[in-house]
């Protein structure tokens, strides 16, 4: 008898099974969905999840994150990922204790291109992950930013801090689907009692970062270890503070299990120039590169630095890692990512330009 091959089961058939088959092996565990868990942050807390004894979901649609970030944990029978838009309908079968809403472009080049689709996420992707929060009484928390505070007139910013937003300049798409973001959020604690957090997450950085995603960091390491002209945007005196990943997830991590439901700034304090942030990298790298300046793009905040009273206080939270360990950690990831554009030239995007 001849047999005629099946089609292939269409993706959302498959993620059904997958998802049922998930839940099956992992019944006795907390499980935690992560949006966006396949993008520089995501990823991250998904390993920590994993480590916390958490079944973890990883939900993208890839548009911005990459599944380099989380090959190596696909296998793991804790440990599911599903190719899905978080803005389209989210079905999830079974138990679910936390949802982390991480899904956005997040970096200036990244929401620039991608305006509608950021400003979608962040209001319809929000409503949906809060309604599956709700549906499943599981406890949810914002990845809400810094940006919120737009260029601000308060100096360090503390939660309280209301912003200086321009909602219709070119930043304004992400800085406003994030206030929205924040406002739906504290409509679904007030209005239907879902045990919602915020964090504002001030610049932070490390490995799985994407070498040409427009963002100071990524673009002064790549620009000194290829020997390029690294920079700096305006004359350099524009502030910004950097915090290592590791302790952003630990905050994350610490806010989650808290009892606040108001918005919380986890960053590092640690201010300094973007001048002196690109000699810096000059000296860590030993690169021969020189500093050229370039016009200051529209609304770039002028200074940034996170009051973290209230994340001390409540959370018990500080950085740990200081800037010159984190940016060692980070060089070494990013090694091996210039060393790859040298073997495949093609693969090497146009040379980065930081933004913000
Ligand atoms: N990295 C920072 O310094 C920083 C600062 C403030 C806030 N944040 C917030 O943290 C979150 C993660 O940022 P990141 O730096 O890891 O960025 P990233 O671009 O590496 O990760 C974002 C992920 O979201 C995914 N995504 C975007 N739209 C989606 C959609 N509609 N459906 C499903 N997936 C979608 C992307 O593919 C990507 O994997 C974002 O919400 C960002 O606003 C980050």
């Amino acid at each position: 008898m001849e047999i005629t091959p099946q089609p292939a089961a269409p993706a959302s058939l498959r993620q059904r099974s997958a998802l049922r088959d998930h839940l099956i092996r992992n019944q006795s565990m907390k499980r935690v969905l992560i949006t966006g868990g396949a993008g520089f942050l995501g990823s991250h807390l998904c390993e920590r999840f994993l480590s916390e004894g958490y079944a973890v979901i990883c939900m993208d649609n890839l548009i911005t994150g990459s599944l380099d970030n989380i090959e190596h944990l696909f296998g793991r029978e804790d440990f599911l990922f599903m190719n899905q838009d978080v803005t389209e309908f989210i079905h999830v079968p079974g138990r679910l204790d936390a949802i982390l809403h991480f899904a956005s472009p997040a970096s200036p080049i990244d929401y620039l291109e991608l305006p509608i689709q950021t400003l979608k996420v962040g209001s319809l992707g929000t409503h949906k992950a809060l309604g599956l929060a709700k549906a499943k009484n599981a406890r949810f928390l914002l990845a809400s930013t810094s940006e919120c505070y737009g260029d601000p007139l308060v100096h360090p910013q503390p939660e309280s801090y209301w912003g200086n937003v321009n909602p219709v300049g070119p930043r304004g798409v992400y800085d406003e689907a994030k206030r929205f973001a924040e406002a739906m959020t504290m409509a679904y604690h007030r209005f239907h009692d879902v045990q919602t957090r915020i964090i504002r997450i001030f610049n932070t950085y490390g490995p799985r970062m994407r070498l040409n995603d427009g963002r100071a960091l990524p673009a002064f390491m790549g620009q000194a270890m290829r020997g390029e002209p690294i920079t700096v945007f305006g004359d350099g005196s524009q502030t910004r503070s950097f915090c290592y990943v590791d302790d952003l997830v630990e905050g994350i991590w610490r806010l989650l299990n808290s009892d606040e439901p108001e918005p919380t700034n986890i960053g590092n304090p640690a201010e300094m120039t973007i001048l002196d942030f690109a000699k810096k990298v000059v000296e860590l790298t030993g690169s021969a590169s020189e500093i050229i300046f370039k016009d200051l793009p529209m609304d770039d905040p002028k200074v940034r630095q996170p009051d973290i009273t209230k994340a001390k206080s409540i959370l018990g939270w500080g950085p740990t890692v200081d800037l010159d360990t984190g940016l060692r950690r980070t060089l070494d990831y990013f090694r091996g990512k210039v060393a790859d554009e040298r073997d495949q030239p093609a693969a090497k995007a146009a040379s980065a330009v930081p933004k913000g």
